[in-house]
């Protein structure tokens, strides 16, 4: 963590919120970017990467799996080693709070023949390691954890590692992303089963990188199989800004009175893209403009404006789409009349903090009617703002820190976070940035 930004943060009301801005790049791309360039041959420039703690970890453990990568003008270049070219780690691979960078690596090491140990903060060792580590042993791989197979954990790589065809037992892109890479070094097909489709990134810069992928509608289920063993080759690509970061300034602009901002050059991935069909439900002033595709991604402009919005029901069917971003819907929903159901939100018990814990009281805290039924988070507005007024613990979990400081913003009193270190892991200068629209987000 950043030492000079681990101080609690306030935010106040801000007047109107107004300009033109960009966010950081993909944190789901910028981990995978610099994975990919790893294995492929040759030599990967990417741009727009997110500069954020959890990638400059993933950088950091692929630099110990032996691979050089080096920041040169805007550009990060990844001097790739090929399939199975990465080396046995001397030491300890610590992925801080990122779960995205333990997993993925999870599967990358589980079919290269060494041994390598991963740990992370107290939130990461925290999480269920159980998902990957459970259809990685069936490819070979052997692991050595503790109980929930959390982190710290061992992965013993298998020599002759065999292709399988999994069924996803919950809807996750990470668990996902891990049997895929593990599949690079199988031979043959293996294939995953999606029940419900999670964000493609990791099949489309598979796709970039020059390995085959077919991906089939089968009934309800997508069935997306890799054929092993490909020549990966180094190919330069450029992110887009983060949509999961954009939903702050974002939700902010349609909080704050008067507002009126763009955010240029956004993923707006549809399988990323349920807060703003959520938010356009709502009644937002929400305008995606100057669509286009940048570096195999569908990328927006988006513009948005000061909105009164209203309770809606959030079906189970779109969570996958927008799973990340439950925190600041939840923040809208207080803001809004009538009641909001959002369905569905079991997984969101195991990110970085329990999130529908951790939103749900710190709304009754800022004076919003909250309740959970079961996986069901439900908001009770008044269409006036709330209350606000407290201090909130972040758990060391990025997105409930950046969800209560826009609360701050539009509710009647300031609101305090108790660590704002956290959102460098996603969204470094997030205070900065926000204040230079308007915001009044400042150290307690
Ligand atoms: C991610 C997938 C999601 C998301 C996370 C990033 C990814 O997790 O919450 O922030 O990059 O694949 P799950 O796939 O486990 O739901």
């Amino acid at each position: 963590m950043n030492a000079s930004n681990s101080s609690p943060l306030t935010s106040g009301t801000a007047r109107a919120l107004a300009g033109t801005i960009r966010v950081p790049g993909d944190k789901s791309l910028s981990h995978r970017a610099l994975i990919f360039g790893a294995l492929a041959v040759g030599t990967t420039h990417v741009r727009g990467l997110l500069e954020g703690e959890d990638v400059l970890n993933t950088a950091q453990a692929l630099r110990h799996l032996g691979v050089a990568i080096e920041r040169r003008g805007d550009a990060w270049i990844v001097h790739g080693v090929g399939l199975l070219g990465l080396r046995e780690p001397e030491t300890v691979l610590d992925l801080g709070n990122s779960g995205t960078g333990a997993r993925l690596l999870m599967g990358v090491a589980a079919t290269h023949p060494f041994t390598s140990f991963f740990t992370g903060d107290a939130s990461l060792r925290r999480r269920p390691m159980a998902r990957v580590t459970e259809p990685l042993s069936r490819i070979g791989a052997r692991f050595l954890s503790r109980e929930g197979a959390r982190l710290p954990l061992a992965v013993i790589g298998a020599r002759d590692p065999l292709p399988i065809s999994y069924r996803l037992p919950v809807a996750s892109a990470q668990v996902k992303s891990a049997v895929l890479l593990a599949g690079l070094n199988a031979p043959g097909e293996t294939s995953v089963i999606e029940p419900a489709a999670t964000r493609d990134h990791t099949e489309r810069l598979m796709r970039h990188f020059g390995a085959k992928v077919a991906v089939a509608k089968q009934g309800g289920d997508t069935h997306i199989t890799l054929t092993g063993q490909p020549e990966l080759i180094a190919a330069d690509l450029v992110v887009p800004s983060d949509p999961s970061s954009a939903s702050f300034p974002l939700v902010a602009a349609l909080l704050v009175p008067n507002s009126k901002l763009t955010i240029r050059g956004v993923g707006i991935n549809p399988l990323r893209a349920g807060l703003f069909e959520t938010l356009i439900e709502m009644g937002a002033d929400l305008k995606l403009t100057n669509e286009r595709v940048e570096g195999g991604e569908p990328v927006a402009d988006l513009v948005v404006a000061s909105s009164a919005l209203k309770g809606v029901t959030v079906p189970a069917e779109r969570a996958p789409r927008m799973i990340d971003e439950y925190p600041i819907l939840a923040v809208a929903a207080a803001f809004a009349k009538g009641r909001t159901a959002m369905h569905g939100l079991a997984e969101l018990r195991v990110k970085e903090s329990d999130r529908l814990t951790a939103m749900a009281d710190g709304l009754a805290k800022c004076g919003a009617k909250v309740a959970v039924e079961g996986d069901t988070l439900i908001v009770e507005g008044t269409g006036a703002p709330p209350a606000g007024g407290a201090a909130i613990a972040a758990k060391l979990d990025h997105r409930i820190a950046m969800s209560f400081l826009v609360l701050g913003l539009a509710a009647k009193a300031p609101v305090a976070i108790d660590d704002g270190a956290t959102i460098e892991t996603s969204f470094p200068g997030f205070a900065a940035l926000m204040n230079g629209i308007g915001a009044a987000i400042a150290r307690a």
